[in-house]
């Protein structure tokens, strides 16, 4: 049988997963990228293009390098813990060099349509028209994977917001935002309080005259560094911690997770106390938010109720002059080159586990990196790769079409709230990765690892739940996983020891010879007092 011939649209961190895994199980992938290079989100570049996702000069990662790495390709144990765009990057290049999938991707090649072939039914294949340079071409594939990404269509509801017509300054969306400079001296106003209006507030005060930031909901705010300087993600997405919240009653997950946030600064003291409690939606990431608070370079504001020309209205009728907004109101989501073959997804994009379709005569078409989990997305993408390609293969099979739908509804349900903007997807991380590793044979065992292996199973229930858990046993097992998993902690610390510290005591120790001093005086002492009282 000739093998499977599979497409891969986008060369994004996603993209990329996906074409080694075709690789890995020896399907024929064929990776079409609308621009000249890899690395989708994370590659910065000047110019902002409306099909594209485009990010501002700082990015940096909210998600540690342990914890975000390709499964069986961890990120060498010099890089930093949380990683510059540049620095994830280069880690991508590696990856792309040392699996050479370079030769699988056709750079400047923008998939127009996908298309069902008439012999679907039978065959599963799709018809794919691709454009480079203005010339169209046609394909035939046995399978599709979608890996364009979440962060392209910028959602800016200007209607929401009476005035907008009358404002004379200037506004756009964060997907327009590169670096500060242009700002300098400017009365600003961000509006909404995800990570990115977090991030632009921050960077934005040091150069602006004023930050105000506005937000309708709130949000709780947490911190890249957690306890003891740990990486949040490598102390909290543990095997462990997931069995607790599986447990524990939401309440009490809620209390305990709120009170330990509100310790590091009260939230609504701050004004940033949500309405919601913190299980219910997506929290933000702002180490630096509460400083720059206090020193009021950011301002928290509620709601903008109306612009004026020159300034904004909030609904607790104060007004502020301002220059320039920004909306960090996110993205939508859409597939255009699906747009006209309407009965292929509905309009709430249900897809079984986040991946497939369910009213697909057969399975073929598969949607990665269409998540936000909660923690790292190379991984989840990766491990959705990985059951969709045996799905393509036959492999593993799918329920049918009314199971897969009463799973969807239950999805829905799940934790948080899924609206129809940029919070679609959310899953707790550990959970979701566990879900898709059941589907394949590649969910570790704690307990059955601790009769063969029990160091390696002490690190797998107690540590950080890192990707290489997923290659331990199963299909797609890598020899390497044990060690990534038992050096993982040393890897974390790694680059943190710039100026290692000759003496190991902690500095306020007694010095040795001081200690040597003391017990001999002690020693003198005893002696004294025995002998002493033998000779009465
Ligand atoms: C500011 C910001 C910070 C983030 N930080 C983190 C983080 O720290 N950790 C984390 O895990 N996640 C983070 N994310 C989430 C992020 O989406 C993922 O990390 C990751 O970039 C998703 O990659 P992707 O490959 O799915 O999509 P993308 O990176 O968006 O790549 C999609 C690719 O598809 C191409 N493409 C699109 N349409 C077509 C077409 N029709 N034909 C051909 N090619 C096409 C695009 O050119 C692009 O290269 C962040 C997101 C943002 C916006
Ligand atoms: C990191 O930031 C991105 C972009 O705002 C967001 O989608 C993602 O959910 C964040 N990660 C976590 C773990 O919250």
């Amino acid at each position: 049988m000739p093998r499977k011939r599979i497409a891969v649209i986008g060369a994004g961190v996603s993209g990329l997963g996906a074409i080694k895994t075709c690789l890995e199980e020896g399907l024929e992938p064929t990776c079409f990228e609308g621009s000249d290079d890899i690395g989708g989100l994370w590659k910065y570049v000047e110019k902002i293009e409306h099909d594209r996702p485009s990010i501002y000069k700082s990015v940096t990662s909210n998600t540690s390098k342990e914890m975000m790495a390709y499964s069986d390709y961890p990120f060498s144990d010099h890089f930093p813990n949380y990683l510059h765009n540049s620095k994830i990057m280069e880690y991508l290049r590696m990856y792309v060099k040392h699996f050479h999938l370079m030769k699988h991707i056709q750079f400047l090649t923008k998939v127009c349509s996908v298309k069902k072939r008439s012999d679907f039914s039978c065959t599963g294949q799709w018809d794919v028209v691709v454009e480079t340079e203005g010339k169209q071409r046609s394909y035939v594939f046995d399978g599709v994977m979608v890996c364009t990404g979440l962060f392209t269509h910028p959602s800016l509801p200007l209607e929401n917001f009476p005035g907008m017509k009358r404002f004379k300054g200037q506004y756009i969306h964060s997907k327009e935002y590169k670096s500060p400079e242009k700002f300098r001296e400017k009365k600003i106003i961000v509006v909404g309080i995800g990570n990115s209006g977090v991030d632009l507030a921050i960077e934005l005060s040091h150069v602006a005259s004023q930050v105000f930031l506005s937000t309708r909901r709130g949000t709780w705010i947490w911190k890249r560094v957690w306890d003891h300087g740990m990486p949040m993600d490598t102390v909290l997405f543990t095997r462990f911690n997931s069995i607790v919240c599986e447990f524990c009653p939401l309440f009490l997950i809620n209390r305990w997770a709120e009170n330990k946030l509100n310790v590091q600064f009260n939230h609504e003291l701050y004004g940033l106390q949500p309405r919601h409690r913190f299980l219910n939606h997506q929290a933000t990431f702002g180490d630096d938010l509460p400083n720059h608070i206090i020193s009021g370079r950011v301002l928290i504001k509620p709601n903008v109720r109306e612009f004026t020309e020159t300034s904004a209205i909030f609904e607790d009728d104060t007004e502020e002059d301002i220059d320039v907004i920004i909306f960090a109101t996110g993205y939508t989501l859409s597939f255009l080159f699906l747009e006209d073959d309407s009965k292929i997804l509905d309009s709430q994009h249900s897809m079984f586990k986040f991946v497939f379709p369910p009213q697909l005569e057969k399975p073929t078409l598969a949607f990665i990196g269409i998540i936000q989990p909660v923690g790292a997305t190379i991984p989840t993408a990766e491990i959705q790769s990985r059951w969709a390609v045996r799905v393509f293969k036959g492999l593993n099979k799918l329920p049918s079409e009314s199971s897969m739908m009463a799973d969807i509804r239950k999805m829905r349900g799940f934790r948080f709230l899924n609206g129809p903007r940029v919070t679609y997807g959310r899953v707790p991380y550990v959970d979701y990765m566990d879900e898709i590793a059941s589907e394949i044979g590649v969910k570790p065992k704690p307990l059955s690892l601790f009769l063969w292996d029990p160091l390696l199973a002490k690190e797998v229930l107690l540590g950080p739940c890192t990707p290489f858990q997923y290659r331990i046993q199963g299909p797609g097992k890598w020899v390497g996983a044990r060690g990534a998993i038992l050096t993982q902690r040393a890897w974390i610390i790694k680059p943190l020891k710039t100026r290692v510290l000759a003496c190991h005591q902690p500095p306020l120790s007694m010095p040795f010879w001081l200690k040597s001093v003391c017990a001999t005086f002690f020693l003198l002492v005893l002696t004294l007092v025995v002998v002493k009282g033998r000779s009465h």
